[in-house]
C-alpha cells in the first residue's frame, strides 16, 4: 500500500488497545460503548508510544532517533536488543544525547545476543527491526504474533523461503490490525510521488516500454576479525560480506532502485537473467559477495528494465534510475532531480522542491521532508488515528525481485518468477543463537563459498 494510500477506515478501538495489543479482537470489544470518549483521550495525547529497538547500529540509530522526533507526543524508547554489547551501548549514548526526555532503556530493558529481540518485542508497542536483513523474516513474525506495530528496514529477506514468511506474515498483520512502514524511503519522498503523479495521472511520458536502475559506487565497509570471536560471531559482525545475512548488495542497497521500478511499472518481473563476479573483491575478506552485478528484467508485456549495481572503486557511479514510455522519458533521483523529456529532448516536466520554492544554495532536498522522517510521522499518525498501513507487502515483492537478480547473476541461467518465489534454498536459518553453527564455514585457506555461474557450485535457485 502506498503510504499516502491511508484512507480513514471505521475506528474500531482506542489507542491504547492499539498500543498494547494491536489486535481487532480488542478492538472490536472496545469499540461499541466507548468510542467517543477514548478519541477524544487519543487527540489529548495522554497515552505512550514504547518504542523497542532491534539492532543498534547505523540504521538503528537513526531510525530511533527520527522515531523519538515526531510532532507525536507520548513516544519513548524502552528497550534495545543487540547481538553485541558494545553496539548497544554506542546507540543507547548516542540517542540518548540527542533526545535525553525521551530515552528510557534501564539496565533491565537492554539486551545482548541474537536472541535478545523476543524479549523487546514483548516489552513495547511499537518495534524498529534494523538488524542486517537475515534475521528480518524472523524478527518480523515475532512481532506480528505478538501484535505489535513495526518499522522495518529492506530488505525483509535474503532467500525465498524468507520473502514467503514476510509475505505469509503481512496478511497476519492486517487480520490484527497492525501498522507496519518499511524503509524503501523513496515511496515517502516527495519528488517520486509527484513523478509517479505524473506518470499515471497526466500520461506525461505515455506507457512506459523500458527502464534503468543503478546503484554503482566504490564499496563498502570491512570490520576486522575480533580475538576470541566465534566463526558465526565474526560472521554477524561482518554481516554484509554473507549472503546469509545480507543478501549481497543487489539485495542491501540496489533494492531502493528495483524497488523504483516495480513500483512505476506496478508489479513484479516474470523473467530475469544477468551476469556478474567480483573482479575487485578479490581478497577472501570479502566474504560471498560479488563486486557488480547486471540483470535484465522482464515485466508483464515484455517491458524491460536493466539493472545495474556496482561496488568498485574509481569507476562510473550513478545511483539514479529512469523510464522510457511511449511519448517522452522520465529520469528520477533521490537528490530530488527529477525531470521528464519528450522524444526530442525537450523538457516537459522539473521537480520543484517544496512545491515550487527555489532550494537554498548548496541545500539537499531544499523544501522538501526528509522522507526518512516521513516514515516514522507516517507510521505513528496511522497508529494514533487508527488508519490501515502495511507497506510489508511490496517490502516482499522488491526484495524477491532483488534476490530473483541475485540468482540471476550468481546462476548465469534465464529464471521465472515463479521458480524464484518457490525456491527452496534457504541461506538464513530461522533460529540462531551464539551456540548455533555458522551457516557458512571457510575452506583450509579461509576462502568462503563463492558462486561461479554456470558451474552449480552452491546452491542458488
Ligand atoms: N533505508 C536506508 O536508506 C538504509 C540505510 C542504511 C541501512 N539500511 C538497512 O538497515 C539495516 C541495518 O544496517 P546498518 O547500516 O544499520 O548496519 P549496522 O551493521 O550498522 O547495524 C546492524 C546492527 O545489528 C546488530 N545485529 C546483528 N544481528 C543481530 C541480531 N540477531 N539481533 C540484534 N542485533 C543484531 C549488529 O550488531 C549491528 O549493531 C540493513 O538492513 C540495511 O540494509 C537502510
Amino acid at each position: 500500500m502506498n503510504p499516502t494510500d491511508t484512507s480513514e477506515t471505521t475506528p474500531v478501538a482506542t489507542r491504547r488497545d492499539f498500543l498494547r495489543t494491536g489486535s481487532a479482537a480488542a478492538a472490536v470489544g472496545a469499540a461499541a460503548s466507548v468510542l467517543s470518549v477514548e478519541r477524544s483521550a487519543w487527540a489529548a495525547g495522554s497515552d505512550e508510544i514504547k518504542i523497542g529497538l532491534i539492532g543498534c547500529g547505523g540504521r538503528g540509530s537513526g531510525a530511533a532517533s527520527q522515531a523519538l522526533s515526531t510532532k507525536q507526543e507520548g513516544v519513548k524508547l524502552y528497550a534495545m536488543a543487540d547481538a553485541f554489547k558494545d553496539r548497544l551501548d554506542g546507540a543507547h549514548s548516542n540517542i540518548r544525547t540527542k533526545h535525553p526526555e525521551k530515552v528510557d532503556v534501564s539496565e533491565d530493558r537492554q539486551f545482548v545476543g541474537p536472541d535478545g529481540y523476543q524479549k523487546v518485542i514483548e516489552k513495547c508497542d511499537l518495534v524498529i527491526l534494523t538488524t542486517p536483513p537475515g534475521f528480518r523474516p524472523y524478527h518480523f513474525k515475532a512481532a506480528v504474533e505478538a501484535g505489535k506495530n513495526i518499522f522495518m528496514e529492506k530488505p525483509v529477506a535474503v532467500d525465498a523461503p524468507g520473502v514467503r514468511v514476510v509475505q505469509e506474515y503481512a496478511k497476519i498483520a492486517d487480520e490484527k490490525n497492525l501498522k507496519v512502514v518499511v524503509g524503501l524511503q523513496r515511496r515517502y519522498q516527495n519528488c517520486y510521488i509527484e513523478a509517479l503523479k505524473q506518470v499515471k495521472e497526466q500520461d506525461i511520458i505515455g506507457e512506459i516500454v523500458a527502464g534503468q536502475v543503478y546503484w554503482n559506487g566504490g564499496g563498502i565497509w570491512f570490520r576486522d576479525r575480533l580475538p576470541g570471536q566465534t566463526e558465526l560471531q565474526y560472521q554477524v559482525q561482518n554481516w554484509y560480506q554473507f549472503t546469509w545475512l545480507c543478501g549481497d548488495h543487489i539485495n542491501e542497497q540496489h533494492i531502493h532502485n528495483i524497488d523504483v521500478a516495480n513500483w512505476f511499472i506496478g508489479g513484479h518481473p516474470e523473467v530475469a537473467q544477468g551476469m556478474g563476479g567480483r573482479q575487485q573483491r578479490v581478497d577472501k575478506k570479502w566474504g560471498q559477495i560479488y563486486d557488480h552485478h547486471y540483470v535484465e528484467f522482464t515485466y508483464a508485456n515484455g517491458v524491460r528494465v536493466n539493472s545495474q549495481c556496482r561496488h568498485q572503486e574509481k569507476t562510473f557511479s550513478p545511483v539514479r534510475e529512469e523510464f522510457t514510455g511511449t511519448k517522452g522519458k522520465i529520469y528520477l533521483k533521490n537528490s530530488g532531480q527529477c525531470e521528464a523529456k519528450d522524444h526530442k529532448g525537450n523538457s516537459i516536466w522539473k521537480y520543484r522542491p517544496g512545491g515550487g520554492e527555489r532550494p537554498a544554495a548548496g541545500g539537499k532536498r531544499s523544501g522538501d521532508p526528509d522522507p526518512y522522517q516521513t516514515e516514522h510521522d507516517t507510521l505513528q499518525a496511522a497508529i494514533r488515528e487508527n488508519k490501515p498501513i502495511n507497506n510489508a507487502y511490496y517490502g516482499a515483492e522488491s526484495t524477491m525481485t532483488a534476490i530473483m537478480g541475485r540468482m540471476a547473476t550468481y546462476s548465469g541461467q534465464e529464471l521465472t518468477w515463479d521458480q524464484a518465489i518457490n525456491s527452496k534454498v534457504e541461506h538464513m536459518p530461522p533460529i540462531i543463537t551464539w551456540e548455533s553453527e555458522a551457516p557458512v564455514k571457510p575452506d583450509a585457506d579461509g576462502w568462503y563459498p563463492i558462486s561461479i555461474p554456470g558451474r552449480n557450485n552452491v546452491p542458488v535457485i
